[in-house]
């Protein structure tokens, strides 16, 4: 069943007069990763005759990818799957036009996985694919099944039908619905090229959920990054759950081998060398450890490598990153950032942190704001801590932190944060940059100095505003910064 969906080149299967014309869209939560896999799903479905739609349109399957990383991401899925369902029939063209059929509502991804009893019991889903079967041949007995019963109108209420459920928990991930995606209204595109994380952080749910550890083969991504290069795109994505794990069985540093030649390094040199017309590779993520002298050297080889690096730290006391299962202390990822900053110039460096991690005082969270200071980030995701049910952090309740303490601690970080990153912008005054043009400004509308105005991101991933008369989304534009506020940053076509 998998080989229905086993490749672009594929003939898909089309049934005529069933499938054409039928109209799905897809909400997407989560990361890079989840989006990947929408556009993959999109893909298949497109090439079996399906037309995508905008959620706000009538569709005959309505598709939402779930996130399962926080409560928070759990709510929006919910949410989300509620509102489709709610949507029910009633949004179906072919029931519009009197025609037999009705709006399916599919719920997939890690939410479905870590939560299918749920999802499966709010009424007018139809169905739940979670990622430990195989999602490719479930996708596709369940569309072959909806195509060719389309006719028999569903019963308002009924439960999910039984075969089209997922097998249980096996403890396999298994995200294997290897169709390319395409990014029409993305000007970079996502090359995931890995899967699944056992690294046991204590506040993550992910490794529950794609446990089974898979890297694309060098030769799958050269083809695929030239198919997206060819579509358009000159900026890639290179993504995983955990990157850095590309090419290893386990995402577990200690039992990876480090003897031979790094795969991350490896693939880095076949895509840069072997894809005709990628100006742009960026690396989703890395981790402490994950940066061997061989990996940073390929980096620093290649010019489409941008040198904006995202190092997620999580937390700067070695106390809290022990608690927290990490995989690296305070001082090994100093020694990260200090390798970066001698092999680039200026490389912009971006990151994440948990803010009120259990137990979290006031002299770990300074460490952490310590070590903000000292990577000069120009950008930092901080999270509140998030009790994710199922992790073993979410059980040490009498160490949880206080809500208004964590939202002090945050906006510490913001504060520090928004410093750095109108000092490293303005580093940039009076020189070129090269940007990857996007759409208009969002702050257009605003007039004034934005009237008018586009904007693309640029080598370290910072916005540049400019006049873009005669150049279109997806083109570089090479750009001198005239003007740096703390809002935005200007520049003049060179
Ligand atoms: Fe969410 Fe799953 Fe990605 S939990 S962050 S969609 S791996």
């Amino acid at each position: 069943m998998a080989g229905m969906l086993s490749g672009p080149n594929d003939n898909f299967r089309v049934i005529n007069g069933l499938a054409a014309g039928r109209r799905f869209c897809i909400e997407t939560l989560g990361c890079k990763v989840n989006q990947y896999e929408s556009g993959q799903i999109a893909q298949w479905l497109l090439a079996r005759g399906w037309r995508q739609v905008e959620p706000t349109e009538a569709a005959d399957v309505r598709i939402v990818n779930t996130c399962s990383v926080t409560i928070q991401a759990v709510s929006k899925s919910r949410q989300s799957a509620r509102r489709l369902a709610r949507l029910g029939s009633s949004n179906s063209p072919s029931a519009d036009a009197g025609l037999p059929g009705t709006c399916r509502i599919l719920v997939l991804g890690c939410w479905a996985t870590s939560d299918g009893a749920e999802v499966r019991s709010i009424k007018g889903v139809d169905a739940v694919v979670g990622h430990h079967g195989d999602v490719g041949a479930e996708l596709e007995q369940l569309f072959s099944s909806w195509e060719a019963e389309g006719q028999r109108p569903k019963t308002k209420g009924q439960p999910p039908q039984e075969e089209h459920r997922v097998p249980d928990h096996d403890g396999e991930t298994g995200v294997r619905c290897p169709v390319s995606p395409s990014f029409p209204s993305h000007q970079r595109a996502i090359l995931k090229v890995q899967d699944g994380c056992d690294a046991g952080c204590t506040y993550c749910i992910v490794p529950r959920l794609r446990r089974r550890m898979w890297s694309k083969s060098t030769e799958d991504a050269v083809a695929e990054a030239q198919r997206l290069v060819d579509g358009g795109h000159l900026e890639l994505v290179l993504s995983g759950i955990h990157l850095g794990a590309y090419g290893h069985p386990t995402a577990l540093r200690i039992h990876q081998e480090s003897a031979g030649q790094s795969p991350l390094a490896a693939l880095v040199e076949a895509l840069c060398r072997r894809v005709k017309g990628l100006r742009r590779l960026r690396l989703s993520s890395l981790e402490s450890g994950d940066i061997s002298p061989e990996l940073l050297q390929t980096l620093v080889s290649f010019p489409q490598v941008t040198p904006h690096f995202h190092l997620p730290l999580q937390s700067g006391s070695d106390r809290i990153l022990s608690r927290m299962n990490r995989q690296y202390r305070r001082d090994d990822f100093l020694e990260m950032v200090r390798l970066l900053e001698e092999a680039f110039d200026r490389p912009a460096l971006t990151t994440d942190v948990i803010v009120g991690f259990p137990s979290e005082t006031r002299e770990d969270f300074d460490l952490t704001l310590g070590v903000v200071q000292e990577a000069k980030f120009i950008q930092v995701h901080a999270f509140h801590f998030s009790p994710r049910p199922g992790t073993a952090a979410a059980r040490w309740h009498d160490q949880f932190i206080r809500g208004p303490v964590v939202n002090h601690r945050i906006g510490l970080l913001r504060k520090e944060t928004a410093a750095q990153n109108l000092r490293f912008r303005q580093s940039f005054l009076g020189q070129e940059v090269e940007v990857l043009v996007e759409g208009l400004s969002a702050q257009e509308q605003e007039g004034g100095v934005f009237a008018g105005l586009r904007h693309g991101r640029c080598e370290r991933y910072f916005s540049v505003h400019f006049q873009a008369q005669g150049m279109t989304t997806g083109q570089l534009a090479r750009l001198r910064v005239e003007r740096v506020t703390s809002r935005a940053t200007f520049g003049c076509r060179v």
